[in-house]
């Protein structure tokens, strides 16, 4: 039989950081390139998740989540993120917030809509909207700021716009979007009559004490603001496959929807484990989160301003993304492939986060690897002789 993938499939099938993470394997590097936080896990977490499995909760939840998690959640957006959210109406608990992203567009968009993307880019995102046949729409910010350009986002706007997809803090820029930014967006979309999707995966992670601000806090567009996070990286449990979305309740009963349709529910007991940990951990636990994080990102940027791969150093996430320019090679994949011949580190070329021929001379670096890894990999990069 002859196989073939579908035309959406063709069109997704470039993963960089795959192909750099089997290059890394084949020689036994350090993988910098994928964001697998390999911190250790909160007792709270596995304890009561273990517990749950014990005591029977193995089986389909709600199309929305568990109650208990709902709750935990609304009592956290709350709290952190001034989002007032009723859990029987405004949270759907998803399979990451990958599931919610993909719930969210399946439930709002139709082929043909535009959505607009910020370029440097999170690949699912692009992904996401490419596999429902939603086009993606590009407007690249510039480094070292990523300064928000409302003239350009002016100039991309067309009667099938419905919808800007930001990430706050940014995967891989680590921008994280200013109150006067959010304020500018807010004024966008309530003049474009667009939705505002908003991951933010990495809120707990931001540095310089710099305050993550939620989009949906903002009330004059929070009827059009579905808020994606999880607990995949606050919790350093990426397997574990917990997200959610929040929105208002007519928007979120048609992401329930789609949730249910394409895997029902995250897993239940995972769900359980999550609630009690929202529940159990203290403030600190977040605040030492981006502490943690900050020493890893000094570390890591020092060694490449060292190795002569100029760092934009990030406000947010746990990405570097760095200036390879002085890297032999023509496109930043041959510039990634030499870094990794030469010292054994895998990154991500930064054409993977830009649509066509943008990124060629940068490279992302993750630092959110357990200290002894971190160091180890910063050490074979402050060998490199440009
Ligand atoms: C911006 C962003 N959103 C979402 C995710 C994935 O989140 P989840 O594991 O909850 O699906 C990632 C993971 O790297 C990410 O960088």
């Amino acid at each position: 039989m002859k196989i073939t993938a579908s035309n959406r499939l063709k069109n997704l099938m470039k993963s960089e950081i795959r192909i750099m993470s089997i290059e890394c394997e084949k020689m036994g590097g350090i993988n910098l390139s994928q964001g697998i936080c390999d911190l250790p896990l909160a007792p709270a977490l596995y304890q009561s998740a273990q517990k749950a499995i014990e005591d029977g909760i193995n089986h389909y939840t709600r199309y929305d989540g568990l109650p208990g998690l709902r709750q935990a959640i609304a009592a956290k957006l709350w709290q952190y993120n001034k989002i007032q959210a009723n859990p029987e109406k405004n949270i759907i608990v998803t399979s990451g917030a990958t599931g919610a992203l993909y719930a969210t567009c399946l439930a709002l968009f139709n082929r043909g809509d535009e959505v607009i993307l910020f370029e440097p880019f999170y690949g699912y995102h692009e992904y996401t909207l490419a596999a429902l046949d939603i086009t993606p729409v590009y407007v690249r910010l510039q480094p070292p700021a990523w300064k928000l350009d409302m003239e350009k986002l002016e100039q991309v706007v067309t009667k099938r716009t419905k919808g800007l997809l930001i990430n706050t803090p940014a995967n891989p820029s680590g921008k994280v979007f200013s109150r006067s930014e959010l304020d500018l967006l807010a004024d966008f979309c309530l003049r474009h009559d667009l939705f505002i999707l908003t991951d933010e995966i990495y809120e707990y992670i931001v540095y310089d004490g710099l305050e993550h601000i939620s989009p949906g806090a903002l009330p004059e567009i929070a009827d059009r603001v579905i808020t994606i996070s999880g607990y995949s990286k606050t919790f350093s449990i990426t397997g574990w496959r917990i997200g959610y979305s929040v929105c208002e309740e007519g928007l979120s009963n048609l992401i329930g929807c789609a949730s249910d349709l394409v895997y029902v529910c995250a897993p239940a007991p995972l769900q359980e484990g999550t609630a009690e940990a929202i529940r159990a951990l203290p403030g600190s636990f977040y605040k030492n989160l981006g502490q943690g994080y900050s020493l890893k990102r000094t570390k890591l940027c020092a060694a490449l301003e060292e190795a002569k791969l100029k760092p934009y150093v990030p406000q947010g996430a746990y990405y570097t993304l760095a200036d390879c320019s002085l890297v032999p090679g023509r496109t930043s994949k041959e510039k990634a492939m030499y870094v990794l011949a030469k010292t054994g580190v895998a990154a991500v070329p930064g054409s993977a986060f830009y649509h066509d021929g943008g990124g060629e001379n940068l490279m992302r670096f993750c630092f959110a690897k357990s200290d002894d890894v971190l160091d180890e990999a910063c050490e074979r990069l402050r060998r490199l002789k440009l």
